[in-house]
């Protein structure tokens, strides 16, 4: 045992390469993980029902999208293989996921259009189009509504947010706080307990 979670920036754990498939949309995808970094073993649950549930973006769609914490960098390469024009932020606090989105937005095709970003290293006057996450509820309820509140107000004027969240995970309540802080949301969709929120402002 370590004491790393998967949102540890540096993970200590030696990294064991690994690799995970999953289809979108009708495309396959086999991606590079590792150890240390979420769900490095399979396409995350949640994660399978956001891609599955909410409207990717368009094919003409330039973006910039944004995948808030893009662990080994599902979101991301789905996103940008839905819109090969677009580009594509992927954050993440650990490197080590930093490394494995770089490494699998190169085997997607789209390594010129996915910008790889440590938070803090993301331009500030950029406003995303579509901002897409599986958050990291891990983090404690103090830093999810903390990151939400870092990242939503970067949504385009007519930009759209789609979170996934599991219900036991507190989903329904962060529908409701997302409404007490001005947000339009919707239940866009509910799978395998897990809920799909579509946000605008
Ligand atoms: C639930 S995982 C989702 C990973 C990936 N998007 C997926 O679907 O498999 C959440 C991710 O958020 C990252 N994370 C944690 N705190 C963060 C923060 N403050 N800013 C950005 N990313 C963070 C974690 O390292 C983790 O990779």
């Amino acid at each position: 045992m370590t004491g790393d979670h998967y949102f540890t920036a540096e993970p200590t754990t030696p990294a064991q390469p690994r690799e995970v498939e999953f289809s979108v949309a009708g495309r396959d995808y086999t991606l590079a993980s590792s150890s240390g970094v979420f769900s490095a073993a399979r396409l995350d649950p949640g994660t399978a029902v956001l891609l599955r549930k909410a409207e990717l973006p368009a094919h003409d769609a330039t973006g910039p999208l944004l995948d808030v914490g893009c662990g080994f960098g599902p979101i991301t390469c789905v996103l940008a293989s839905s819109a090969p024009a677009a580009t594509v932020w992927a954050v993440d606090v650990n490197q080590r996921a930093r490394d494995l989105t770089a490494a699998n937005a190169a085997r997607v095709g789209a390594a010129d259009r996915v910008r790889v970003a440590a938070p803090d290293d993301v331009p500030a006057d950029l406003a995303f189009a579509e901002i897409w996450s599986n958050p990291p509820i891990h983090i404690g309820k103090a830093e999810l509504h903390e990151l939400l509140l870092r990242w939503l107000p970067r949504l385009a004027p007519d930009g759209v947010a789609w979170l996934v969240v599991a219900r036991h995970l507190g989903g329904d309540s962060l529908h409701r706080w997302l409404v007490e802080q001005g947000w339009q949301v919707e239940r866009h969709a509910s799978q395998k307990g897990f809920r799909v929120l579509r946000v605008t402002r």
